[in-house]
């Protein structure tokens, strides 16, 4: 990942595959009800996104090898249409959860334009959501293979869990004062552990990362063991929260795709495909979490960092606080302190926090193309695949 990337568009490759995409959309979601098809339609024609996740469903559809060698061309093509529909499931539970999302975040613009809640209203919004996610369940049922829907249902329980974790690490917040079992009753709450397993694995393996990478890990007794447990607390609540708000959708899609390719459940092809989608998924999180920071380096005077704003501690303020303590009980307090915004916005730009979150991106990045090396042989599409590693890692927006 260091040197170049070996394809220059990894958006280009399958861009042909995706282009029924708009048609097979429009007919998902034809409603007897205009303004609601014209709200659910709305983010699949003018502002359509990156299709990030359908870009790399369609990518890792064809650079999988063959589960069974067959010449029987009937079946490849039926194998190639059920993985292009999850591609358009995927889109479409991402499109109902960015609609509901920006209602719950009060959010005006999206995707360059208004939100659909601007457009129209919170009722439309909360039922065009509704009805995209009803309609990508039919399609789902539709593939007729219940272990993909049993992955992909889990990723919808993964992205209402991590919203429900954000909005409870910021109320428990708000209580925190002078109440400190509320909180660690939240950050331990009951959720079914295998649900988390994964996530838990994030924190060993960024925590080995400092290893890879010659960082001294954070060192347990450099600041008072509170402190150093706070961090350690904190960042495995972020990395929880990343995986399932960002992560477990185009893990749980990527599992899915080997799924429908004929792979076992338990195959080291469909584990080595969640694991790239995993690792992916972390990654681009991570790097929007520095990029919150990083784009309003040229406006230091406003209010900086949408995500302080909200209350949440992401990676560079996490890394942030080691250097600087006095960080913490702003954390604690998420930031709704007078002038808290501004004083953790400037301290995380001294502190080393976004070199340190950027590295850890890298780690994720580079674990992606490790898992996806393991899933499938060199081959165009592989290469657009570890191409798009090295796009989340440089985007810029
Ligand atoms: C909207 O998705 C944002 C989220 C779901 C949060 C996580 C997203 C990222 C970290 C950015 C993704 C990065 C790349 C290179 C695609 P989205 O940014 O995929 O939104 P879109 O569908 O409107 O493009
Ligand atoms: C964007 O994050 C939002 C998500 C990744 C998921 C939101 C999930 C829900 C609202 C749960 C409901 C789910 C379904 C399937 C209907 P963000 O707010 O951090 O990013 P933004 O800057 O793109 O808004
Ligand atoms: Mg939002
Ligand atoms: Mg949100």
């Amino acid at each position: 990942l260091s040197r170049r990337p070996p394809v220059a568009d990894p958006f280009a490759l399958v861009a042909d595959d995706l282009a029924p995409f708009v048609d097979d959309i429009k007919k998902q979601v034809d409603s007897r009800n205009p303004i609601l098809s014209t709200a659910a339609k709305h983010f699949f024609e003018t502002a359509q996104g990156k299709r990030f996740r359908p870009t790399v469903v369609a990518l890792l559809s064809r650079a999988l090898p063959p589960a069974v060698r067959t010449d029987n061309a009937t079946e490849a093509a039926l194998v190639a249409e059920r993985q292009r529909q999850l591609g358009q499931i995927t889109e479409m539970i991402h499109v109902a959860s960015l609609i509901h999302d920006d209602v719950l975040d009060d959010a005006d613009t999206r995707r360059g334009g208004d939100a659909i809640h601007k457009m129209f209203s919170n009722k439309v919004a909360v039922l065009s959501g509704d009805y995209l996610l009803a309609r990508a369940s039919v399609m789902l049922a539709r593939l007729a293979n219940m272990e993909v829907v049993e992955v992909m249902a889990k990723a919808l329980d993964s992205l209402v869990s991590g919203e429900i974790m954000q909005i409870k690490t910021t109320q428990a917040a708000a209580k925190k004062k002078g109440d400190a079992d509320e909180l660690s009753k939240l950050r331990t709450r009951e959720v079914k552990p295998t649900l988390y397993a994964r996530a838990q694995r994030a924190f060993q393996l960024s925590s080995s990362h400092f290893k890879n990478y010659g960082i001294a890990a954070p060192q347990l007794g450099s600041l008072p063991k509170s402190d150093d447990d706070a961090h350690d607390e904190e960042m495995q609540l972020y990395l929880r929260k990343s995986y399932y708000k960002t992560a477990s959708l185009i893990c749980d899609a990527c599992k899915s795709t080997a799924l429908l390719a004929g792979y076992d459940f338990e195959s080291s092809i469909a584990s080595a495909s969640e694991e790239f989608g995993y690792h992916l998924g972390l990654a681009f999180q991570i790097i929007d979490d520095v990029l919150d920071f990083a784009e309003n380096s040229e406006d230091l005077g406003k209010p900086a960092g949408a995500d302080l704003s909200l209350g949440l501690a992401t990676a560079p303020i996490l890394y942030a606080a080691q250097e600087f303590p006095e960080l913490r009980p702003l954390i604690d307090r998420r930031f709704k302190g007078a002038g808290d915004v501004t004083k953790a916005y400037n301290l995380v730009r001294q502190s080393s926090g976004l070199r340190l979150a950027t590295k850890l991106a890298h780690f994720h990045a580079q674990s992606a193309v490790n898992a996806l090396c393991k899933a499938a042989p060199p081959s165009p599409a592989r290469d657009a695949l570890v191409s798009l590693c090295y796009v989340v890692l440089t985007r810029k927006k």
